[in-house]
């Protein structure tokens, strides 16, 4: 069965490789950002045990159970950000795209670089054929990353969704193998 690996991608300004222990610092403090709070669902507050345990067991064990794979996005001062894929079906080789971005390194089109390159990297090892991307009507930053990614709006899944407001519906986005 085809596998995700570990893997290092090199764009531009950006690098997007593995998560390791000298991340913990720079992933509490995303973490705790407000917005990052708000439109994702990491814990509330959080600590410095869940950084650990989103590098030491989360993201090994998505790699181990084939259902995902977790980045690092670093510009070359240390991590900025998170990029992951997720709820990979291998069936129809359909996969997720998920992201944050901490708030000092926001605005400079790191996460859209850093989505199309990822994005990008799936299809052509040919391990997928679509990457989903989905967010919350009134995450308007996340929505123009989707765009400037070059992803294609396809709808709205009503109630589709929990951010930390409560149920929301999400615009579903998503980037082909006839996108490239
Ligand atoms: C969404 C997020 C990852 C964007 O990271 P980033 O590196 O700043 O993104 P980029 O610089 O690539 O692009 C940001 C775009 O959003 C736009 N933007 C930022 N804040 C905005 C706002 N409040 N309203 C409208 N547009 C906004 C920027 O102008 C830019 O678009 P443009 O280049 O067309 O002008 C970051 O804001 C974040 O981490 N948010 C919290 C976590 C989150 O929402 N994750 C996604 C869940 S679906």
């Amino acid at each position: 069965m085809t596998r995700f690996t570990p893997t290092t991608l090199a764009g531009p300004d950006l690098t997007l490789r593995p998560l390791g222990p000298q991340d913990v610092d720079a992933v509490v403090a995303a973490c705790a950002d407000p917005q990052t709070q708000r439109w994702t669902s990491v814990p509330q507050p959080y600590e410095r045990r869940h950084a650990q345990d989103f590098i030491e067991v989360a993201a090994p064990r998505a790699l181990e159970g084939n259902t995902g794979i977790v980045f690092a996005l670093d510009d070359g001062s240390g991590l900025v950000g998170c990029l992951d894929l997720k709820n990979t079906d291998w069936t129809t080789r359909c996969t997720e795209v998920g992201y944050w971005v901490a708030p000092a390194a926001r605005g400079r089109g790191l996460a859209s670089a850093a989505t199309r390159l990822l994005a990008e990297w799936a299809i052509r090892a040919r391990l997928i054929e679509r990457v989903e991307l989905r967010a919350a009507p009134g995450n308007a930053a996340s929505l123009a990353v989707a765009a400037r990614a070059g992803f294609t709006r396809e709808g709205v899944a009503r109630n589709a969704g929990v951010v930390k407001g409560g149920r929301v519906d999400l615009v579903v986005f998503s980037f082909v193998s006839g996108d490239l």
